[in-house]
């Protein structure tokens, strides 16, 4: 397979000693770059944070960060002296963005680059405006080259914050060059589901109301909230889960035939999923917050016991919604999402039911039962689908069996890339298709503003259970039930 080419730029990280670059940015970019076309080396990684290092200690850190990643010592080593350099931002002054500026075309100028840039921002969201604005007054907001600038989720915490946020890149930055991270969106698995859905006259055919009863969509946890403590605590399965992974899974889903792959086609029939669909009501969700419980023989402790965690925290663990597209093709046809830490198991699915055959023609004192089909689209633990169908049992007697058509990935392409490294080579390449587009994002916190403004009361689940009993009464009153829990 052909190498991916990219312009040679520097990658200038913000947040570069915090846990997200060293756990998954930069093992994600060693692998990269052994992808690339690289000769000289494609790109060089400038490192900053406010923290005083010099390049050597930085890339003491660098190695132990691709060490503890399973890269061999001298391997992390040589990679890190050849591409690595730091700068501190000090007290984040004029003066310190002006020295940032001189460092970066220093090393444009010696490694004979044009003026490309990427700028990721790893940053807690409180220091983003600040630093995009100093890259605008440093004139970093445009280069000689182009210029990419990166955002990881929250992009906001309800629809007024977003759009505040938006404003601020777009001070600085064209909407054009911001891409805006939701790692979901790299999984081999969603970026199929387009393959999967336009490139399968089977399945496109049947993919709407009349042949569709139900979707849901689950993205179950098994881990409590671990060290994530305090930015979990302020935001929530509605904000840290829902507005985003989920609600991308549920467009991908839903979105129609887009008039092209481009980019903006596929993002403009995304957008338009999520205009189409009424404001969730308060009824229609259950929020609920995990107490004591068990896995196995293990005892879990209730949320509000976490370290980090307020002791009267009303932060939900647990969100389930029901909620309805209102378009030619899907009305009618309920949407299920759910999400919770402290489930029984890590599971992340799509879930098509479709609808049972409109005649039984098997006549008898006793019809078989018939189980309607489903396909299952699974992006954890393991990618790939599964098809439920029906088959006649062998024998004289007419008795049906559900059996399953199954595809994964794994066996028949062996271990995936990591959703970062696809997303990362997009990046280099400057395709945005995966990356969230400002009018999505405010989209989506729009069609959950009135369960933000007026959250519907916390239900206690015990840790180690499928949630609230409470929950099975959204798909219950519309004669369903959850496939798992
Ligand atoms: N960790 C993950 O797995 C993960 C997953 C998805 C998304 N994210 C998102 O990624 C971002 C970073 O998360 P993280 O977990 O890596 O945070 P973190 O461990 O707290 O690291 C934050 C980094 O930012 C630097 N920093 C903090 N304030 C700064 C400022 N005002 N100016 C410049 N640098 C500053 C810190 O170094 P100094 O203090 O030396 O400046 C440090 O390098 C957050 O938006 C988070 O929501 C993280």
């Amino acid at each position: 397979m052909a190498r991916p080419h990219v312009d040679r730029h520097v990658f200038v990280v913000f947040g570069a000693t915090g846990d997200l670059m060293r756990r998954k940015l930069l093992p994600a970019l060693y692998q990269v770059s052994g992808t690339l076309e690289e000769h000289p080396p494609a790109f060089r990684l400038l490192g900053c944070a406010r923290q005083g290092l010099d390049d050597g200690g930085y890339r003491s850190l660098v190695e132990r960060s691709l060490a503890e990643n399973g890269v061999p010592a001298a391997t992390a080593r040589r990679w890190a002296r050849d591409r690595v350099h730091y700068a501190s931002l000090g007290e984040s002054t004029a003066a310190d963005y002006a020295r940032l500026r001189a460092r970066l075309e220093a090393i444009e100028r010696a490694e004979r680059l044009p003026g490309h840039r990427v700028f990721y921002l790893a940053l807690p969201s409180e220091a983003i405006p600040t630093v995009v604005r100093a890259l605008g007054a440093a004139g970093l907001a445009k280069g000689p080259g182009w210029t990419r600038l990166v955002i990881e989720k929250p992009f906001g915490t309800d629809l007024a914050s977003a759009q505040e946020l938006n404003r601020e890149l777009h001070a600085e930055f064209d909407e054009r060059s911001i891409y805006r991270i939701d790692h979901y969106l790299g999984k081999e698995t969603v970026q199929n589901l387009l393959v999967f859905r336009f490139a399968n006259m089977l399945f496109e055919s049947v993919w709407n109301r009349d042949r569709i009863s139900h979707v849901e969509v689950l993205v179950a946890e098994q881990l409590g909230v671990e060290d994530r403590a305090p930015y979990y605590d302020r935001a929530g399965a509605l904000r840290d889960m829902v507005q985003s992974h989920l609600t991308q899974l549920l467009s991908l889903t839903a979105m129609d035939v887009p008039s092209s792959m481009d980019a903006d086609a596929i993002r403009n029939e995304k957008v338009k999923v999520l205009a189409a669909i009424a404001p969730v009501r308060p009824g229609d969700v259950v929020r609920g917050q995990y107490g004591p419980g068990r896995s196995g023989r293990r005892r879990l402790r209730a949320y509000r016991h976490e370290d980090g965690v307020r002791r009267t925290s009303t932060t939900e663990t647990y969100v389930a919604l029901r909620l309805n597209v209102n378009t030619w093709r899907w009305q009618g046809v309920p949407f299920f999402l759910r999400t919770g830490k402290r489930l029984p198991e890590k599971r992340t699915e799509i879930v098509v039911h479709f609808r049972q055959p409109p005649v039984w023609f098997f006549r008898g004192p006793l019809p078989p039962e018939v189980t309607a089909n489903t396909l299952t689209i699974t992006l954890q633990p393991d990618e790939g689908f599964e098809l439920a169908f029906e088959l006649k049992r062998p024998g004289h007697a007419i008795e049906l069996e559900t059996h399953r058509l199954h595809f994964l990935y794994s066996e028949a392409f062996g271990p995936l890339a990591d959703a970062y490294q696809t997303l990362l080579v997009d990046l280099m390449r400057g395709d945005p298709t995966l990356f969230v587009r400002a009018d999505e994002v405010e989209a989506a916190w729009k069609v959950y503003a009135p369960i933000l403004e007026r959250p519907p009361p916390l239900l206690p689940y015990p840790a180690g259970s499928w949630g609230p009993k409470e929950a099975e009464r959204l798909p219950g009153e519309l004669g369903h039930a959850w496939s798992e829990g």
